[in-house]
């Protein structure tokens, strides 16, 4: 068995660590912008322009059962679908407001159909829900609001009341988690609080405190008991949520340092919601070392899509599920209940592992092929047997030396040596599995 042990989680997490992958979408009416999701703050927009928006949304090629079939194929396990970003647009039929989908040209609960379709496929459903919101009246004007710069800024934030913003949030929140059957993790996103007595409410922030967080996820917590919420209330649940980077550790409680149940959140390119001209879409190694480091640290993945607002997957977004699908068909196994390798294996160079958590295999990804041995000191008496995974062929192994006559070949009585086969298996990573003693 695994001898790593994380810190305690008020939901279950326990599938959570197993599955490993999952899905991320970022879909609202800044897809018609197709510049961004935060551009209603990048560029000022007025309000009755960015509006034009929901007017005109419609996602006559919405087909979530088509995006459900790409993200089983790729491997993911469970979904988490924004209803409703920053800009506040809600993609269900809420009551609680008449900014939804329900009166754009889209005409339908957007939310209903994704939940279906993917339930449908076996995946896990998550709820994104925005704490900031630019369009709710109640919602005060702050450091991050569209309307921070406006000459009446001072005077259009008279009035506005945060706390019934609080309540509409637990109304909204309520709402999604009573209509929809179970749903398995709730993301709140997110906190930048702020000395809000500075009289320049360009400095002003929200958190814990404006969301009214804690009452907030007690509401969340009444009605589906084992979700999985974020900790971007700043009040500490159950997920830790690196986002755009890497953690190159096992993410640690700041105070204990305990190990944590985390999460990176990335991007196929530097964009959440559909990018249209954004270029820097990573490259199929990169998608597949992403996704291996994380396991490797004892981590989750959720790879970002975004759809355009026509509701379809875009050909580069579909190409990056592709390359995960290719490679998971035949590689899941190193992903899939596994996590960090124990501290008595060492990967080496150019190597990245992982291990199942039962303890009784061992995977290496080979993110440099080397010729022609992959030596490996301190595995010698704990191989049983050794194969590539993603065609089950057996790899020979000798032990304590490399078995060549030329005078410098390694030894050492601890050393393993696999023999590799000169060309690199048609595999964007290779992966050999060790059945341990
Ligand atoms: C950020 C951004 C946001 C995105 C999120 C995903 O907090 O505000 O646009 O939804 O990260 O992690």
């Amino acid at each position: 068995m695994s001898s790593y042990v994380t810190r305690k989680t008020p939901g279950d997490t326990s599938w959570f660590v197993h599955d490993r992958f999952g899905m991320f979408i970022h879909w609202g009416t800044y897809a018609m912008g197709a510049r961004h999701e935060w551009l209603k703050h990048n560029e000022s927009t007025p309000e009755e322009k960015y509006n034009k928006y929901a007017k005109y949304f419609d996602p006559d090629l919405y087909d979530p059962k088509d995006w459900a079939r790409q993200a089983k194929a790729a491997g993911m396990k469970y979904v988490v679908l924004t209803t409703k970003h920053h800009e506040g647009f809600c993609m269900w039929d809420t009551k609680y407001t008449d900014y939804k989908c329900t009166n754009t040209p889209a005409g339908r609960d957007l939310v209903r159909e994704y939940v279906d379709a993917f339930r449908a496929e076996g995946l896990r459903i998550g709820f994104y829900y925005s704490l900031i919101d630019w369009h709710h009246p109640d919602f005060t004007i702050d450091r991050l609001h569209p309307r921070r710069n406006d000459p009446d800024a001072e005077e259009l934030n008279k009035g506005r009341d945060i706390k019934k913003y609080a309540q509409y949030m637990r109304d909204q929140v309520t709402e999604l988690l009573t209509n929809y059957g179970k749903i398995d993790i709730l993301w709140f996103d997110f906190s930048y609080p702020a000395d809000n007595s500075d009289p320049d409410l360009r400095k002003h922030g929200k958190g814990a405190e404006e969301w009214e967080a804690e009452k907030l996820i007690a509401t969340a917590r009444s009605i589906q008991p084992d979700i999985i919420i974020d900790n971007r209330t700043t009040i500490e649940q159950d997920l830790w949520t690196p986002e755009q980077y890497q953690p190159t550790q096992w993410v640690r409680h700041p105070e204990t340092g305990e190990l944590v149940v985390w999460e990176a959140c990335q991007t196929f390119s530097g964009s959440w919601g559909y990018h249209r001209d954004e270029q820097t879409w990573k490259s199929p190694e990169m998608l597949i070392q992403m996704l291996i480091n994380t396991v490797s640290l004892g981590g989750n993945l959720l790879m970002n899509v975004g759809p355009t607002s026509r509701g379809y997957l875009d050909y580069r977004a579909e190409a990056a599920l592709k390359v995960y699908a290719d490679w998971m068909k035949y590689n899941s196994r190193s992903i899939y209940g596994c996590t960090m390798a124990e501290p008595e294996f060492k990967a080496p160079n150019g190597v990245k592992m992982t291990q199942s958590v039962d303890g009784s295999r061992l995977y290496l990804h080979l993110f440099e092929y080397p010729f022609a041995n992959l030596e490996l000191p301190g595995f010698a008496g704990k191989v049983d047997y050794a194969q590539f995974l993603h065609d089950g062929s057996e790899l020979l192994f000798d032990e304590k030396k490399v078995n060549h006559f030329s005078e410098g070949a390694s030894q050492a009585d601890d050393l393993l040596v696999i023999k590799l086969p000169v060309v690199k298996p048609h595999v964007i990573v290779p992966v050999i599995e060790l059945m341990l003693k």
